[in-house]
């Protein structure tokens, strides 16, 4: 055998489609794909590499002899299928919150914390997509100057949703600019030309799930338990493509051009970043793409050791899919994971 049994939970989603793009892209090395969904899309037929494959149900049967299981289908499949699968022998990555703050599980990004997937017992999470491109662009920066404060504001595509939020911005817009008044069904309001500072349920301290989901993973990933963290989390009307207005202070000064270079060579960073010619990280342009887009790099005005920076991907490669395949491979390259059980 030269290759895993890999199955996908949530294969007709959003994140599930980008799993099968991601690993037929890298040519992950497979000897079989199992796409599972719920009950209303067994029978369905995808295509993965040019060959046709029927989505069967999520069962316990279904989840037998996987190596890797690459979950999507929200917190409540997770917590009931993952253990199960973990349990029948497949290493599960985890696309939901489920099991992120389980301190038994570890939460990885394979740039910055890699080792701690050998610490797994079966489950490994994938974090939040905002929090995923927040810690690959910070991390750099705090191995060099420790990170003392993080503000951030999250501009957050519909796409992290899922497919019925990209299909309510779509339906909504063409009903605006015909005159109609759309009424909102994912959403509490109209998402099409407007902003919503909603992501997730809200809590006692005024915070959403949302914001502080990113504070805590943020700390957990970079194993930083004093970075003090304020987050406003925002969905706006874009497809695809997170963007973040992030404030960093530090424990000592860092210039712009400082972090420029450090941010230049740092693993999964691209730096766009010149003002005199207007080149900055867009989300629609850095959506397809697998990078961690950092520009407008500056000093902040208000705090002496502090930057400020425009950080943007795309939520459903590296937020999500890609980053879960990268760990997969981050295993198979330590020879952690076992082919055939
Ligand atoms: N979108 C993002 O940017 C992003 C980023 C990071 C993490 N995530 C997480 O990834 C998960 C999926 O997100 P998504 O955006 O792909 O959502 P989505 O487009 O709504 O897709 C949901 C998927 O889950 C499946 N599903 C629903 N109920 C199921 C059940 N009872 N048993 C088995 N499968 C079931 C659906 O299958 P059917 O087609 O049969 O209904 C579908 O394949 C969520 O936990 C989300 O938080 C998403």
């Amino acid at each position: 055998m030269n290759g895993y049994s890999v199955a996908i939970v949530g294969a007709t989603g959003m994140v599930g489609q980008e799993f099968i793009k991601v690993l037929e892209q890298r040519h992950f090395p497979m000897d079989s794909i199992q796409l599972l969904a719920s009950d209303r899309s067994a029978g369905k037929k995808l295509f993965v590499s040019h060959q046709e494959i029927e989505v069967r149900e999520t069962t316990s049967e279904s989840l037998k002899d996987i190596d890797i299981a690459l979950f999507s289908a929200g917190a409540e499949v997770s917590r009931y299928f993952a253990p199960i699968a973990a349990q029948a022998g497949a290493v599960v990555v985890d696309n939901s919150s489920a099991f992120r703050m389980d301190p038994k599980v570890p939460l990885v990004v394979p740039e910055i914390n890699p080792e701690d997937i050998g610490k797994h017992k079966g489950i490994i999470a994938n974090p939040n997509c905002s929090t995923i491109q927040l810690v690959v662009a910070l991390y750099p920066l705090h191995r060099v100057n420790a990170i003392k404060r993080i503000v951030v504001s999250t501009y957050q595509a519909v796409s992290g949703t899922g497919l019925a939020a990209v299909d309510e911005l779509t339906t909504q817009a063409k009903q605006v600019l015909e005159g109609q008044t759309p009424v909102p069904h994912v959403y509490p309001h109209q998402i099409a030309f407007n902003l919503l500072p909603e992501i997730d349920v809200f809590m006692d301290n005024g915070y959403t799930k949302e914001e502080q989901k990113l504070a805590e993973e943020t700390r957990k990933i970079m194993h930083a338990d004093d970075i003090a963290i304020s987050a406003t989390c925002v969905r706006v009307p874009v497809f695809t493509g997170h963007s973040e207005a992030v404030s960093v202070e530090f424990s000592h000064p860092m210039s712009a051009d400082e972090a420029q270079y450090i941010l230049a060579q740092a693993p999964g960073v691209k730096v766009l970043d010149d003002t005199a010619i207007s080149l900055y990280p867009q989300p629609w342009s850095a959506a397809g793409t697998d990078e961690v887009f950092v520009g407008r790099i500056r000093q902040d005005t208000s705090c002496a050791n502090g930057l400020v920076m425009w950080i943007v991907a795309d939520n459903l490669r590296k937020g999500a899919a890609l980053n879960a395949v990268q760990i997969a491979e981050e295993m198979i390259r330590r020879d952690w994971l076992k082919a055939g059980g």
